[in-house]
């Protein structure tokens, strides 16, 4: 480089990155800039010159920082979204620094090694069958799909047809049966597997989002042929479960393949509310993420597959100059729909090493107790009611409880505005059951008690003052 050394630019970046983490805390938890303020900073005409490493890296940081979400931090309790745990980030910067194409083990041993140790480390982690095969994906989006691609082709195999060669036209159909509270992910997964996302059979769900066991019995009697059924590990708003001991054994009776999607929530096999997920072992392929409970940094997900054959058959990329691999060999491309990818295994195996099954065990417990607390605070307040049964870490606020419909959904919707534009902690909104709610997931590594509390005040100020005035208009973006 002729614009000093690599080493000076990565502790420029670092710097960049370690200031930005210090200050996380004191800063107001949204961006400060919106989408098209960001734009704005980032907008140019093509460069016709190129910059120097140290320039480039400072503009980065000065375009990019006001645009920043605050989730990171410990009151960010937005979507589902982990805290990038410094141990991950770090690791993560070995893996960008290392340049590792993790396809193949011989192009990169050391990075399909840690993702083979990791794979196991999570099967016993999260104690599902140790025979099954791990996908590190780039999400739980991705990790659905490679689950149901497995599943679309094993169970048209049984009947006799082949849908890794012949695809889908002239195939057999293939029912599947899922909750109408399935993550919309789950529902684009299908989509892209030529499943569709409304030819599928929705079933009734009750006031926490979990599949009714009558209409799925009686939608299973209704089948057949081959058949696939997705069950839920974690409601995205409520954080329930699917009662796995009482669908599990329908499922079984009709010969379906049973997928569950536990992004976040399969994580609690992990912890002392195991109980919670009792059962899902039985079912035949699991999605979940790292980049949620377990804090790796963004683009970490894991598909997994009791029946290794045919995780291997719906995914595997072969060419003659890829060199095979043999028994005991693995090749990370096999397990997902990546050839040139990234080494995942790295952050993966960092963030396991460094908290440990303990440590693992302890966060997940203290994010449940917190919601909880957070949950009881609020209940506390006049008009501020809690939708849901607190099992895990996510839970619905709804503000001017006991006021007509319509103007609770007008307060709940400001209340959100103001507490954003407040900028103390960060909660979004969502549509439950046709009202507005404030959503509040506590799964941030940095999440401890105070911020906890400090969070739950934060919102009772919010809403006192939009009840107290009546509507407090915001000026501030609503994050849907
Ligand atoms: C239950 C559930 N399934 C799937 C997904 C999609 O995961 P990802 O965003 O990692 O692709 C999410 C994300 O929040 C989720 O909560």
């Amino acid at each position: 480089m002729d614009d000093g050394s690599v080493g000076d630019l990565f502790r420029r970046a670092a710097e960049h990155a370690v200031r930005f983490r210090d200050t996380i805390s004191d800063r107001q938890q949204r961006p400060q800039v919106s989408y098209l303020g960001s734009l704005e900073a980032f907008r140019e005409p093509v460069p016709e010159e190129g910059a120097s490493g140290p320039e480039v890296i400072d503009a980065l940081a000065a375009k990019a920082e006001p645009g920043l979400h605050a989730m990171t931090g410990s009151r960010f309790f937005g979507w589902v979204i982990g805290g990038s745990h410094p141990v991950g980030v770090a690791a993560d910067w070995m893996t960008s620094a290392w340049g590792q194409n993790a396809g193949n083990h011989h192009a990169a041993p050391a990075a399909a090694a840690s993702e083979a140790v990791a794979a196991g480390w999570l099967l016993d982690l999260l104690d599902l069958p140790r025979e099954s095969s791990v996908g590190l994906a780039t999400g739980a989006t991705v990790a659905n799909f490679v689950c149901l691609a497995a599943a679309r082709g094993e169970v048209l195999r049984r009947v006799g047809w082949d849908a890794e060669a012949q695809g889908l036209f002239g195939a057999p159909p293939v029912t599947v049966l899922i909750g109408d509270d399935a993550h919309a992910t789950v529902f684009s997964a299908l989509q892209f597997l030529g499943f569709g996302h409304d030819r599928v059979t929705r079933l009734k769900t009750d006031e926490m989002g979990c599949i009714s066991t009558s209409d799925f019995g009686e939608a299973a009697a209704r089948v057949s042929g081959p058949s696939i059924v997705i069950l839920q590990a974690g409601q995205i708003n409520t954080g329930a479960f699917d009662d796995f001991a009482a669908l599990m054994p329908i499922a079984r009776r009709i010969g379906a393949w049973v997928h569950v999607d536990g992004a976040f929530g399969l994580w609690a096999r992990a912890s002392a509310r195991k109980r919670l997920a009792e059962g899902v072992d039985e079912a035949d392929s699991w999605a979940t993420d790292g980049h949620k409970w377990l804090q790796t940094p963004y683009d970490c997900g894991y598909a997994i597959i009791h029946d290794a054959d045919a995780h291997r058959r719906a995914m595997t990329i072969a060419a003659s100059y890829l060199p095979p691999s043999h028994e005991g060999e693995r090749d990370p491309s096999h397990f997902v729909p990546e050839l040139s990818r990234r080494a995942r295994g790295f952050a993966t195996w960092a963030m396991i090493k460094h908290l440990g099954r303990k440590g693992i065990a302890a966060m997940i417990e203290r994010h449940c107790r917190i919601a909880r607390q957070m949950a009881d605070r609020l209940r506390g307040e006049e008009g501020i009611a809690i939708l849901n049964e607190v099992v895990l870490n996510q839970f619905m606020v709804r503000f001017g409880a006991g006021r007509a419909d319509e103007e609770a959904d007008r307060l709940t919707q400001r209340t959100v505005e103001r507490l954003q534009a407040d900028g103390v902690c960060f909660a979004g909104g969502a549509n439950w059951r046709g009202r507005k709610v404030m959503r509040v997931s506590v799964i941030s590594w940095l999440t401890d008690d105070s911020a906890g509390e400090m969070a739950a005040d934060a919102i009772v100020a919010a809403w006192r003052a939009v009840s107290d005035t009546g509507d407090a208009a915001t000026g501030c973006e609503t994050v849907p």
